[in-house]
């Protein structure tokens, strides 16, 4: 069932009011995700890709053992126009969120994500200990064909107990940053994604890295 936008952006809000995340598909559509892959950074520029840390700033740290991902930061201003749709429908669910369930949400942060094949992310929580201005985390996923057996779940616990997502190309996942731990389960082919986090402040791109 392909739902408008309007009611992807309802049911992402129902989803965070009651549970703390939400996951939609064809957030973007195939044709969409085609074009970004088709942009080429996951293959002829992957060059610009960085090896994930962990921590922000100065307590920065590389540990391959928590987290094997590489990452692009998008700029906003220099994004291609297949990546801008992406970006502007961002937006619209930044607006949306913020009326409907009175979140204060100002800016968003978002890189592009590509996990080799069997690395993987522990079990973490997205928000820094020194810096909390992450309240919502926002994956959408760039994987055609996925299937079961290749892995690369999101594992998403809650209280009582866990949800497994498969990261399928336009699949959206969103979450409270504050509340949810999850983690990356190992997958038998590279891993992509968008992956970005909603800001109750204007993020500051310059510490990005
Ligand atoms: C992260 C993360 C989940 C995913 O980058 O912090 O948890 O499914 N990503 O890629
Ligand atoms: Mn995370």
């Amino acid at each position: 069932m392909n739902l408008l936008l309007s009611e992807k952006l309802n049911a992402i809000a129902d989803g965070l009011a009651d549970k703390g995340y939400a996951i939609i598909d064809n957030f973007l559509s195939p044709e969409e995700v085609k074009a970004i892959i088709e942009l080429g950074y996951f293959s002829k520029g992957f060059n610009d890709f960085k090896k994930a840390g962990i921590g922000q700033r100065d307590e920065k740290q590389i540990n391959e053992a928590i987290r094997g991902d590489f990452i692009k930061w998008i700029d906003r201003h220099t994004a291609p126009d297949e990546i801008m749709v992406y970006l502007h429908r961002l937006n619209e669910l930044i607006s949306f969120v913020h009326e409907n369930l009175f979140i204060s949400l100002k800016d968003y942060e978002v890189h592009l994500t590509m996990y080799p094949p069997g690395s993987y992310y522990k079990r973490h929580l997205d928000q820094f200990k020194k810096d909390d201005h992450r309240r919502l985390s926002v994956i959408c996923y760039l994987n055609e064909n996925w299937k079961a057996e290749e892995g690369g779940q999101l594992r998403i616990y809650e209280e009582t107990n866990q949800i497994d997502v498969l990261p399928e190309a336009g699949r959206l996942v969103c979450f409270r940053s504050d509340m949810l731990e999850h983690e990356v389960l190992p997958a038998s082919r590279a891993r992509l994604s968008l992956t970005g986090w909603i800001l109750d402040q204007y993020a500051d791109l310059k510490h990005l890295s």
